[in-house]
């Protein structure tokens, strides 16, 4: 998504100006061209030398340097542009871009390109809740600017509050999300389920699974970087939200089925890759259990099979994690579920299944085919399922 992609990084002079050195590195590192546009202020929060190493490109601070490659031309950078991102936008230029201002590098590039742009907003708690900051975000919102709202937090002042820029990945995915809106999955509605489902014993105890919800937020993100419209229903998991898409948390099978009945309303495609708990306690006590007994039985009821009682018009994608016989187990549940395709793994290699970034999985469609990827990361193979989705769309 990011590689080859000209992404003009606008810095403006806030405190959190450093942190947007992280994001020019990992945007660089997923083989993005990033060009920096800092405003004067921003050089005295953190040195253009800085990004000039990180990105290995000429960094741009004012319109009369006449060493960089793009002062002729002040709108060349604005041309080039797949996206231009503000990390981090001060309400100063927020209101300058709010207002069409244009006096210096960084505002005449946003007035003068047609590509989107991205602002992460981080201030003081008070600008940032000042109606003239939140009109000025309103106005900018309603033409179309992406906004990745900033965190709740410890804030430079001392205060807390609203107004730390989000964190680098939240950012990242933001910039992802908005270069995969003219993707090959643009307009498709997919709902990806994440996560182990928890079934609770008592108040303080659940039984669960081991799943760490990374092959379903790798699902979710290829489809939303492809343009996708997604509602991820995911169980707890600890990972960072993925931003531009829909988040539901659930916590049983019980309340998954239910969100996913609600999300698939109106899909295209509703991807199965949570591990849902196939049984659950019969009582849920209602305060802590005691540890009264040496032995305790406890009596497990089976929950929804989601995927089989969730049917309509629109394909249905399970995955099947498996410890034996994997292809033969997992062509029987696509059969049983009548799915359009199943992903299998299996779960006893120690690079791939559980927890690790990588997975080793086979692709089995509805006519047959078989089809085993190497051993790819979380992401590339969530991006070859995206590639069998689309040919099962266009069939
Ligand atoms: N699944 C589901 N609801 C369940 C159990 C599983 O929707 N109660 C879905 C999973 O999300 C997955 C697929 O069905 O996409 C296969 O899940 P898996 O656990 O491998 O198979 P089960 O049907 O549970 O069969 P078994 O545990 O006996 O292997």
């Amino acid at each position: 998504m990011l590689e080859n992609k000209t992404i003009v990084l606008g810095i403006t002079g806030g405190i959190a100006a450093y942190k947007a050195a992280d994001i020019a590195s990992k945007l660089t590192q997923a083989g993005a061209r990033v060009d920096v546009i800092m405003t004067e202020s921003a050089t005295r929060f953190i040195a253009p030398l800085t990004f000039r190493n990180l990105t290995g490109r000429p960094v741009i601070t004012s319109m009369w340097e006449l060493n960089s490659e793009f002062s002729v031309e002040h709108i060349a950078l604005a041309e080039a542009a797949d996206i231009v991102a503000i990390v981090p936008a001060t309400a100063n230029v927020i209101a300058k871009i709010a207002g069409g201002i244009a006096d210096d590098m960084l505002t005449c590039t946003v007035l003068a390109t047609l590509a989107p742009v991205l602002l992460a907003p981080a201030m003081n708690v008070n600008m940032f809740e000042n109606s003239v900051t939140q009109d000025n975000l309103a106005k900018l919102r309603a033409r179309g600017f992406a906004i990745v709202e900033p965190a709740y937090g410890r804030l430079a002042s001392g205060k807390i509050g609203l107004g730390r820029l989000a964190e680098s990945e939240i950012i990242i995915s933001g910039i992802r999300q908005v270069l995969g809106r003219s993707g090959d999955l643009a307009g498709k509605h997919i709902v990806v389920t994440a996560g182990g489902t928890q079934e609770p014993l008592d108040p303080v105890r659940h039984i669960s699974n081991r799943s760490s919800g990374k092959m379903g937020y790798s699902v979710a993100e290829a489809a939303c970087d492809r343009g996708a419209i997604v509602t991820l229903v995911t169980a707890p998991v600890s990972l960072p939200e993925p931003i531009g898409m829909e988040i539901i948390h659930v916590r049983t099978a019980n309340e998954m089925k239910d969100a996913v009945i609600k999300a698939t309303a109106s899909t295209d495609a509703l991807i199965m890759t949570a591990a849902v708990a196939d049984y659950q306690p019969k009582d849920i006590a209602v305060n802590k259990i005691k540890k009264t007994t040496d032995s305790l039985i406890l009596e497990l009821i089976k929950t929804p099979d989601i995927l089989s009682e969730v049917k309509g018009n629109f394909l249905r994608i399970g995955f099947a994690a498996e410890s034996e016989n994997v292809v033969d187990n997992a062509r029987q549940k696509l059969v049983k579920k009548q799915l359009d395709m199943i992903v299998a793994n299996d779960i006893t290699s120690t690079d791939s299944g559980f927890d690790v970034d990588t997975n080793r999985v086979t692709l089995i469609d509805h006519d047959g085919k078989v089809e085993n990827l190497p051993l790819l990361t979380k992401r590339e193979v969530a991006d070859r399922i995206m590639g069998k989705l689309i040919k099962l769309f266009a069939r």
